[in-house]
Formats: C-alpha cells, structure tokens, sequence
C-alpha cells in the first residue's frame, strides 16, 4: 500500500493507494477515535459489488454499519438528496463522533463531505472514491458541494475527509467511457505540474488503458500527490488551486452549452485543454510542440479533442462570462507555458475567444 499525507495542520489525512485494499479499511481506522456507528453512503452498482468489503471490514471493527443506496446520476447531488440523508442520519441516532463513508464517485463523494460538513456542524467522513475521477481528484482536497437548478456546485463547503482509501481494483467494473474520462483529469496534472507524469503517459497509455495494475497505481499517485501539494498551499482556492482548472473554463462552457448531456466532465475538458493550448499557442506563451504533444496525447486515450463547429466564438463568450470564475470583465485564464508549467493570466473572454478561430 502506497500513502500519500495531504498536510493540513490539524486537518491533515492520508491518501492510501494500493490494489485490493478495501478490506484493509477498518485496521486504517483503528488510530481514530470515532464512534463505533457509520452510515455508508453509495449507489446501486458500487453497493452489489464493494459493499460487502467495506461493511465486512469496518464491522471487524466493531463498527454498526448502516447503508444509504442513493440512486445513480448527477440529479442525486441536489438538497432534496441532502435533507434525506440527514433525516436518515437522526433515525440511525448518528453522533458527531459516527463516521460517514463516501462509497462511489464524485456525485457521492460531492453530497457526503456536504452531508458531513453540515450535519451536526460537522461530523468525520473517509473517501473510497470508485471512478478513476473521483481517485485521481474529486476525493483530493475537501471540496464538497451540490448542484441547483441554476447551476452546477453552487453549494458546497471545504471540508477535508479524515481518510481516502483508493482501491484500483474498482476500477476494472468501470465502463470504459467513464475510466478514459478520468484520464483527460491525469493528462491534465502532466500538464500543470509534471512532464514526466505527462511522458509516462505518453510511452504507457495503452497499459494505462488496459487497467494494468501497476500502471494505474502509478498515475493515480503522481496525480494524488499533484492535488495534495496544491491543496497544501492553497486549500481554499484562493490562488495556485486555480490551476488545476486547467483546461475547464472551456470545458465547462461545453457541459452547460450541451446541457451537461452530451459530453462527460473529462470529454468536454479534454477539449477545452486542446483549445488552451491553442490559444496558449497564438498569444505566444507555448510552441508548437506544446500544443501538437498534447492534442497528440488526447488523441491517443480516445478523447475528443476538436470542438465542435457548431458554436461560434459569440457562444463561448456569453457562458464563460457566465461561469462563477468571473470576477469582472477579465476572467483569470490558465494558459500552458510548456508541458509542466502553465501561469495565470487575466484576460477579456472577447480576447480568448478571438484565438479559438
Ligand atoms: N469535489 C471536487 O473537487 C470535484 C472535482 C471534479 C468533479 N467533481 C464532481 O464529481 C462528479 C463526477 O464524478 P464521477 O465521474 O465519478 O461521477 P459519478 O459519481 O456519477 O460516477 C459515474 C458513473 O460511474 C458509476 N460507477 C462509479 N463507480 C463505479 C465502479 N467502480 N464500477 C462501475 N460503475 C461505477 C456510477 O454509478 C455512475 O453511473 C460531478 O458531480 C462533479 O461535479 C467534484
């Protein structure tokens, strides 16, 4: 088992990474001092095949385990979902002591640290994040949060979990759709803050593809440890964390523009980091190799990497400006510098959008 700390002063966790490691829950949990009560919260096709794992583990324990099966689907992370949980969390008498357990991927990572954050002003919550997305970022970092009709993440909280347990295991009962969408989050940290990640990637995406063992587990620590050190400096965006936003600003302006349907978070940010790098490519600040290598390497994994021609530079502006990033008429922008490095820059998105044709 591989551990990474994410150093919080004193709300600092470990990120345990290893295959097979489920049932190595409960002895991790032996050095905390939580009630012997945790609700385990997940969805119908992560209960049927690594609940019994987690529940067998804790109850080793002496844990009383109790399970919440929420339905499937990004409509779960909404405030009806997180008045439920808190009217089952009553019924099962939880403390501030009982553990929640977010069992799933980022939709149940998302509502639990919320739920967490808020019931009872707080009670301790683990991560076992079972998408290659949510291992390699939505688990890293306290953001927690739920969607509303506006919008997507317009409520949420910084709350760091007290543990995250990444099994890569759970990975192979993934589809292949949502495995290579988590990929576009990996080539992204390679971009922002490690070549050689981004290299790896580059001689290893087949295995990585082909769910080799220790290729994943590789990729998945640079990845952790990437967020952890960003999280360390800046836990609460303020500054530096804005980079790993690499890539979305253009990637979120598709997911809202086709209605959060057409294209996976990973699809729509794989395009948006091409269409960065463009435009890195035009204002001067990459060459050209920048660009081809990371078009290239999207490419490769399956991703998209064009944007589709049916919105004009005009409709990029309008729901850009819209994104909650904006803070007046410039936005801040990560630009790539080169693989490894990128800087923030602010600019008008009439300017951006300008180097997208
Ligand atoms: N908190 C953060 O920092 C952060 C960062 C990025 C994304 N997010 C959020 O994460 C969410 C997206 O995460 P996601 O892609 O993990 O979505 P998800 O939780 O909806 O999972 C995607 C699909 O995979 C299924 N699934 C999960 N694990 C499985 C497994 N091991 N085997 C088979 N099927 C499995 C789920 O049932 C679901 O249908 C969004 O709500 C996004 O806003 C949060």
């Amino acid at each position: 088992m591989y551990k990474i700390k994410v150093h919080l002063r004193e709300r600092s966790y470990s990120v345990c990474i290893g295959a097979g490691i489920l049932k190595e829950l409960g002895r991790l949990l032996r050095t905390f001092k939580f009630s012997r009560r945790a609700a385990v919260i997940t969805y119908p096709p992560v209960e049927s095949q690594f609940l019994n794992p987690v529940r067998d583990s804790l109850e080793r324990e002496r844990f009383s385990v109790v399970c919440l099966n929420l339905p499937a689907g990004e409509e779960t992370k909404s405030l009806k979902t997180v008045e439920d949980i808190y009217h089952q969390l009553t019924s099962f008498r939880m403390d501030r002591a009982s553990l929640l357990v977010a069992l799933g991927g980022g939709v149940i990572g998302d509502i639990t640290g919320f739920v967490a954050s808020t019931y009872l002003r707080g009670v301790p919550y683990i991560q076992i994040p079972t998408t290659l997305l949510a291992q390699v970022d939505s688990s890293v970092g306290g953001k927690t949060g739920v969607n509303l009709e506006e919008g997507k993440n317009l409520v949420g909280t910084f709350y760091q979990p007290r543990l995250i347990l990444i099994d890569t295991e759970c990975l192979k009962t993934l589809n292949q759709r949502d495995f290579v969408s988590g990929i576009a989050e990996v080539i992204k940290y390679g971009i922002i803050k490690d070549r050689y990640l981004f290299s790896y990637l580059q001689e290893n995406y087949k295995k990585v593809l082909s769910l080799h063992s220790p290729s994943l587990a590789r990729v998945i620590r640079s990845s952790c440890h990437i967020k952890g050190r960003i999280v360390e400096k800046d836990e609460q965006e303020k500054g530096i964390r804005s980079i790993l936003n690499f890539g979305h600003t253009i990637g979120h302006a598709l997911e809202t523009v086709t209605g959060y349907r057409q294209y996976s978070h990973g699809e729509a940010v794989a395009m948006g980091m091409v269409a960065t790098s463009l435009i890195s490519l035009r204002l001067g600040i990459c060459n050209k190799q920048t660009h081809e290598d990371i078009m290239d390497l999207i490419r490769k994994t399956g991703l998209p990497s064009a944007l589709p021609d049916r919105y004009t530079p005009d409709d990029y502006v309008q729901l850009i400006k819209l994104d909650k990033k904006v803070r007046s008429e410039k936005i801040r922008f990560i630009a790539v510098e080169r693989i490894g490095r990128v800087r923030i820059i602010e600019i008008e998105p009439e300017e951006l959008v300008k180097y997208l044709v």
